[in-house]
């Protein structure tokens, strides 16, 4: 039998087609572009669904598309002083009414979370983070010896607003995530002014990050930037991403929004990567297309919302999501439900200590992926 990458990875099953999945580049030395888009495709053909990590099952919009269609061209051969990243920084900057100095851009937001651990945190200034919540900034303070305070979620997936405050003291940074990944919870606009307002007031040398890359799929009433805080506090920012509800995952943008000062030490810790000229251009084109960003949070509210009811009829909680994940509570070892669906060609999402024996997180892929990965969560959950 000739072996195609399709029969491939029916015939190895869902385990090594992860595996696959993870190496395509690997296996793919050698073989000529198309080759590669091909192969890739016959992966996804291949009936994996991948809901195991939080980007967009939809990819850029058709603006964003033709905007990096029309910039694939020979001007790619100059870009030590890359077209579009001074404007991108300018659009950003007028958009929210600040300067270029309040904006710190990055090869996604990865960089700037890692800078800001480096630069604020040390052996005797620690990180105050939630549990669950996203990992980054914990595994950074981790590997250079800072020590970590996790807050406990509330039993509803909240994050402890109170508890954070209270373990700021003496910390040389705190993350919050809102909304939270994994929980998919959100804290309105007067809870986070009154918790902003706290830590400050009770800790002025700790600098307070606010991570909203899910910002944009969340209800723009229930949830608002903190950006207005950041004119007041220099020691608070903000950092977004590209790669949620703009699509751009496989782009490499992300920002951070703060005082001058701040985002300079930030800078200073850390390498942000260099943004490319497609990556500026698309995320310029990405920014504007309002239109495209309010379609895309209401079709992943309809997704998450008949995804959140069939777990609801099976008998499940969900914690209320404003994002494009969500985080069930199963009532049984993440890994085993993992396992299970695996062998089913869904990947979920991995374990979130301290809820990995009860919770696991399911990132919403397009419609027609929820309708056969529900068909299967309630095979496994049967
Ligand atoms: C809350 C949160 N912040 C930051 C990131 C990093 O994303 P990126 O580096 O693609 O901007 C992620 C990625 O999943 C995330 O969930």
């Amino acid at each position: 039998m000739k072996l195609t990458r399709r029969n491939f990875v029916g015939t190895l099953g869902a385990s090594a087609a992860v595996s696959l999945l993870a190496s395509t580049t690997l296996v793919n030395r050698g073989a000529s572009a198309q080759t590669r888009v091909e192969s890739a495709s016959k992966i996804y053909d291949g009936g994996i669904i991948q809901l195991n990590q939080n980007e967009s099952a939809r990819g850029p919009g058709p603006k964003t598309l033709e905007a990096l269609h029309a910039h694939v061209n020979k001007r790619l051969g100059r870009g030590y002083s890359p077209d579009h990243v001074v404007e991108l920084e300018e659009v950003l900057a007028a958009y929210y009414g600040v300067t270029r100095d309040n904006v710190l851009l990055a090869t996604g937001s990865t960089p700037l979370l890692q800078g800001s651990v480096r630069a604020f945190c040390s052996a005797n200034r620690g990180l105050v983070t939630a549990a669950p919540t996203y990992a980054t900034s914990e595994g950074t303070a981790r590997t250079i010896g800072a020590p970590v305070r996790q807050v406990i979620v509330t039993a509803d997936g909240e994050i402890n607003l109170a508890g954070m405050a209270e373990a700021a003291s003496g910390a040389g940074l705190v993350y919050f995530c809102n909304p939270n990944n994994p929980t998919g919870t959100v804290h309105g606009p007067e809870a986070v002014e009154q918790f902003v307002r706290r830590v400050m007031r009770e800790n002025p040398d700790t600098v307070l990050h606010i991570d909203e890359a899910y910002i944009n799929y969340a209800d723009p009433s229930v949830m608002k930037t903190a950006l207005p805080l950041v004119q007041e506090f220099p020691n608070l920012f903000i950092t977004r991403s590209f790669s949620k509800a703009h699509g751009m995952a496989g782009l490499r943008v992300g920002y951070a929004l703060g005082q001058k000062a701040t985002l300079d030490k930030i800078r200073g810790a850390w390498g942000m990567g260099d943004i490319n000229m497609l990556g500026a251009i698309a995320a310029i084109t990405a920014f504007e297309d309002h239109d495209h960003i309010d379609w895309e949070r209401e079709e992943n509210a309809q997704i998450r919302a008949f995804t959140v009811a069939a777990f609801e009829d099976m008998g499940f909680k969900v914690p209320k999501s404003q994002t494009n994940h969500i985080f069930v509570n199963l009532r049984r070892p993440a890994a085993e439900f993992r396992a299970a669906c695996l062998r089913e060609k869904v990947l979920v999402g991995r374990d979130f200590p301290p809820l990995e024996n009860t919770h696991c997180r399911i990132s919403l892929g397009s419609r027609e992926e929820m309708e056969k990965a529900i068909e299967v969560f309630r095979r496994v959950l049967a």
